[in-house]
């Protein structure tokens, strides 16, 4: 039996990502649209605006590194890269889940990264099958202290815990937690999924209790499922993860249903994750009525190359955001959630 089961399942994790194997061969659904090109966009590429404003603070264009990473010393050498590349590119920075830096206080460090980005949101992350036990809200408050947090993430991942040998199944509470850490919490929270995505049902829910803003981090990219499955320990926990590989809501499917409902579409924030893979895909987002697209895998990969390598991926995705902004006639994010598409 291992000393430290946490830290051995984060440094998993991290290895396992990062496989093609553990991406999901499912899209996530942003290919059922184009947009309609503008070959007259009466506008110069230059004056293209992609800044936006996330809890407060400036980002040159509108991503969130995902949550992924700390508590281990190779997680703390990650967190600096994304912190450091975040900074330098102005996008936003989600922290790995902290339960490890509560459970383990002497992990903390490889979660405090405001030194090394002082001006862009930083967002904590714990939980939901945290926060129901005994000083769950007290340690999801100690997290933001921790981060110096601008927002803290809480994750729903019950598919990823049933498959997990020794996952956290015990979810009842789940919601009425979620309620008393909003009105405890200094800052925002924000519910998230972990690729298995959030629904129109759930949303529901998460507004009724005063949830406002959500990350519904859909089918198409990273798998969980695909995942706990490459951990599994016996035949018949495999095949009953293999049958899970794809299990779902694409982003594009829950920012869709989501926004039917007149008052959910105006009083939620949304974040688009999951499979989300070059600025074409911010783009389409954006379009789809996210504020925010976020990412997880193509942030690991370029940060296991090192922080130029990262830095200028998110170049890149800016650039991409921004030509598409130019070639569908939009000046800003707002003119490109209104660009004519072909469906
Ligand atoms: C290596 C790795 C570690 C992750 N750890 C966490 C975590 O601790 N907390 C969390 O909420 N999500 C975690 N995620 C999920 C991501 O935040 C994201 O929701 C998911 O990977 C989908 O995005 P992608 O398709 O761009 O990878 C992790 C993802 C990866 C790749």
């Amino acid at each position: 039996m291992s000393k430290n089961p946490i830290k051995d399942r984060k440094r998993e994790h991290l290895d396992l990502a990062g496989l093609p194997t553990m991406q999901m061969s499912v899209s996530n659904g942003l290919d059922a649209f184009r947009f309609e090109p503008c070959a007259l966009p009466e506008l110069n590429y230059e004056e293209v605006d992609t800044r936006c404003t996330l809890l407060g603070k400036s980002l040159q264009q509108p991503l969130i590194i995902a949550s992924m990473s700390g508590g281990t010393r190779a997680a703390k050498r990650l967190n600096e890269t994304l912190a450091t590349a975040a900074e330098q590119t102005g996008v936003a920075l989600g922290l790995g889940s902290m339960r490890i830096a509560v459970e383990q206080p002497e992990q903390s460090a490889t979660f405090q990264m405001r030194s090394l980005a002082p001006t862009v949101p930083i967002l904590a992350n714990i939980g939901g099958a945290q926060l129901v036990q005994t000083q769950g809200i007290e340690d999801a408050l100690r997290c933001i202290d921790i981060a110096q947090a601008d927002g803290i993430f809480i994750h729903l991942n019950p598919l990823q815990e049933v498959l997990q040998t020794q996952g956290d199944t015990q979810w009842r509470g789940v919601l009425n937690a979620i309620e008393s850490l909003i009105t405890r919490s200094p800052v925002p929270v924000i519910v998230k999924e972990v690729g298995h995505g959030i629904g129109p049902t759930t949303t529901q829910k998460l507004f009724d209790i005063g949830v406002r803003y959500i990350d519904v981090a859909g089918t198409g990219g990273t798998s969980w499922a695909a995942i706990e499955t490459e951990r599994s320990r016996t035949n018949s926990q495999t095949q009953t993860g293999q049958v899970f590989h794809n299990f779902g809501i694409n982003l594009y499917d829950s920012l869709r249903l989501i926004q039917r409902n007149a008052t959910l579409s105006e009083e939620i924030t949304l974040i688009a994750s999951g499979g989300i893979r070059s600025g074409l895909d911010t783009a389409k987002a954006i379009r789809m009525g996210a504020s925010f697209a976020s990412a997880a895998a193509p942030m690991l990969a370029a940060a296991k190359q090192g922080e130029k390598a990262l830095i200028e991926l998110l170049r890149q995705w800016q650039q991409q955001l921004q030509i598409c902004c130019f070639v569908t006639g939009s000046a800003s994010l707002h003119e490109l959630r209104h660009a004519p598409i072909i469906d």
